[in-house]
C-alpha cells in the first residue's frame, strides 16, 4: 500500500515564513515519494529468493526506516502548528505533570531548546513512556537513530538546517527554536498526552 502526503492547516507562523514552511512540506514528501518507492522495488524482491538481492536489500531496508520516520515525524511536526499559536490548559494534566518533573513547567521547554541545539541533523523529541508513567527527552539523529523503542512521541522539534536556512542563515538554530516555540498549538501536543492516560 501506498502512502500519500497528509495535508496542513497552516497560517501565517511567526518567525518561520510561508516560503520556508513550503519548502520544508516539499522535502516532507519527497520522504513519502522514496518511502513508496523503496516500498515496491522491496515487493518485487520479495516474491524471489532475497539471497539473491543481498545488497542491494540491505541498503534498501536501512533507508526504508528513515524515509519512514522522516515521514512521521513531519507529519506530527507540522500538526502543531495548526490552529495557531496557544498554550496549554492552566493547571491541566500536562502542565502538572510537567511541574512534577521539572520544578517549573517552563523547564520542560528549556530542556527541549537545549536538546534541539544538540550539533549535527535531528530532532529534539518528547516522548511519554505510559509504563513509568514520565517524559523521557532525547536527540534522535537524521530521523530514525536514537528513538526509545515503543514510547510514543508527544513533541517533535525538528532541527534539520533546512528548518532554519532560509529566514536565518547557517548559525540562525538558535532563532528558528525560539520561533517554533513562538507558534507551537499546545492544545495538540496536550491532546497527544491525554490520549495516553
Ligand atoms: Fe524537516
Amino acid at each position: 500500500m501506498n502512502y500519500t502526503p497528509h495535508t496542513f492547516n497552516i497560517g501565517t507562523l511567526d518567525g518561520i515564513s510561508t516560503k520556508s514552511v513550503e519548502e520544508h512540506l516539499g522535502l516532507y514528501q519527497g520522504y513519502i515519494k522514496n518511502f513508496n518507492a523503496i516500498s515496491e522495488l522491496l515487493s518485487t524482491y520479495a516474491k524471489e529468493d532475497s539471497e539473491k538481492h543481498a545488497h542491494a536489500l540491505s541498503e534498501l531496508i536501512r533507508r526504508r526506516s528513515f524515509e519512514f520516520d522522516g515521514m512521521r515525524l513531519h507529519e506530527l511536526y507540522f500538526e502543531q502548528f495548526e490552529g495557531g499559536p496557544s498554550s496549554w490548559k492552566a493547571g491541566g494534566a500536562l502542565e502538572q505533570q510537567f511541574a512534577q518533573e521539572y520544578s517549573k513547567p517552563v523547564y520542560a521547554i528549556e530542556m527541549l531548546k537545549a536538546i534541539a541545539k544538540m550539533r549535527g541533523p535531528g530532532w529534539a523529541i518528547l516522548y511519554w513512556d505510559p509504563q513509568a508513567k514520565q517524559f523521557l527527552t532525547g536527540f534522535v539523529g537524521e530521523q530514525h537513530q536514537g528513538h526509545f523503542a515503543t514510547l510514543p512521541i508527544i513533541l517533535a522539534l525538528d532541527v534539520w538546517e533546512h528548518t532554519f536556512l532560509l529566514d536565518y542563515g547557517a548559525q540562525g538554530k538558535g532563532k528558528y527554536i525560539d520561533a517554533f516555540f513562538k507558534n507551537v498549538n499546545w492544545s495538540i501536543v496536550e491532546k497527544r498526552f491525554l490520549e495516553l492516560q
